[in-house]
């Protein structure tokens, strides 16, 4: 493998702690960083960097570990538009649309379906995301949802079964039936290839029984567990989440303080999802809230065509820092570090030694531009080290 050297970096942060100021973020000035093809070998100021086969000068650019999105709905056919418009003028959410999506989503052929994605995927890449979580969820049939996980496996390597997204049309009335069928033979056909099972437990959707039955069946499965919680209503998701030691709980739009004291003292993050919020005119959680009771903290797209048509990190990480009382460390840590550590994986999210080269090259000398120059084009290189 041939070595590169990243020189003159006005900036770099690498999430490794063990480096530079002694922030969290391990932010460096006036830095070099050393990859292969593959992985980070060194990082330091720019004065000390040893050689390496090639050197590219970036002349003050600000450098970050590529963005890791761990919630996303890329893989959906149609969209929403008349949805989004209706809540603007007063209409509220209430998940009822994810049920035109389904339909769009049966109807439509593997080819065009994946194309579509794809597109979706690019995106998120070009906006500097290195690793994705992608949720099934749009089919709801054993063949359909099979089929879903099936293409999610082709795109990323964190993908996640959404059987439980919400009962089907076709189920209305049998509840059970659905939930047997999501825990039992749907699970079965999709574990093999997913890493992770995800229900959305909220009000409209799965109540916390039926999220605890499907999640326990799952984990039997040798699946990871994630949750969507608490994003409409509060129904005791966030506790569920933290009984279930599910690697993230997401969303957590109504949150009390018994549940941040809970999730203080446990091993699962909480995700939050503010494009959510922006598109269905909710009101923000407070970051702060989180950050201040010792919640370990992760933004993400949660792109869905129904609540969160977005791609943009920089876009997640401006609204973390405007709405939600985040510094833009906090909200770029919990963009890549934070994101990694939803995931549970710790080759990706940083640049100490060892990690994966997983970078950014920013048009900007400052990583604060990413909130500071919101809609602009911030993120201008995205390096993915070989897999
Ligand atoms: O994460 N909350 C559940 N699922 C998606 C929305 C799905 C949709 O409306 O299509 C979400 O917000
Ligand atoms: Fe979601």
């Amino acid at each position: 493998m041939s070595t590169h050297v990243i020189r003159h970096i006005g900036e770099l942060i690498t999430n490794d702690p063990s480096v530079g100021d002694g922030s969290n973020v391990g932010r460096i000035k006036d830095a070099a960083l050393i990859v292969d093809e593959a992985r980070v070998l060194w990082s330091g100021y720019d004065r000390d960097a040893p050689a390496a086969d090639e050197s590219i000068d970036v002349e003050g650019a600000a450098v970050i570990p590529g963005f890791v999105d761990s919630h996303t709905h890329v893989i959906f056919a149609g969209e929403r538009s008349d949805e989004f418009e209706a809540r603007m003028a007063g209409v509220a959410y209430d998940g009822g649309g994810i049920a035109r999506t389904v339909a769009a989503t049966r109807s439509t052929d593997r080819a065009t379906l994946r194309d579509q994605s794809l597109k979706r995927v690019h995106d998120l890449g070009a906006g500097g995301v290195t690793t994705f979580e992608v949720k099934s969820g749009y089919e709801l049939t054993l063949s359909g949802e099979e089929r879903l996980v099936e293409l999610a496996s082709e795109l990323s390597e964190e993908v996640t079964y959404l059987g439980a997204h919400v009962v089907p049309e076709e189920f209305r009335d049998d509840r059970d039936g659905y939930v047997a069928l999501v825990a039992g033979a749907m699970l079965d056909a999709c574990a093999p290839r997913a890493r992770w099972a995800d229900v959305f437990c909220d009000r409209g959707a799965f109540d916390v029984d039926e999220a605890r039955v499907i999640l326990a069946s799952a984990r039997k499965k040798g699946l990871g567990l994630r949750l969507h919680a608490n994003q409409l209503a509060d129904i005791g998701a966030i506790s569920l989440a933290i009984e279930m030691d599910c690697a993230s709980v997401d969303h957590c739009t109504h949150v009390t303080n018994e549940d941040l004291e809970a999730l203080g003292s446990s091993s699962t993050v909480a995700t939050l999802l503010p494009g959510a919020e922006f598109s269905t005119r909710s009101p923000y959680p407070s970051a702060r809230r989180f950050l201040d009771a010792g919640v370990c903290v992760a933004l993400a797209t949660d792109c869905n065509p129904g609540t969160s048509y977005v791609t943009s990190m920089a876009f997640v990480i401006a609204l973390g820092v405007r709405e939600m009382g985040m510094s833009v460390d906090e909200a770029l840590w919990a963009s890549t570090r934070g994101g990694a550590t939803a995931l549970r994986r710790s080759d990706v999210g940083h640049l100490g030694v060892g990690a994966r080269a997983d970078f950014c090259v920013l048009d900007a000398p400052r990583v604060a531009h990413l909130a500071y120059r919101p809609g602009s084009r911030v993120v201008a290189r995205t390096y993915r080290g070989e897999r």
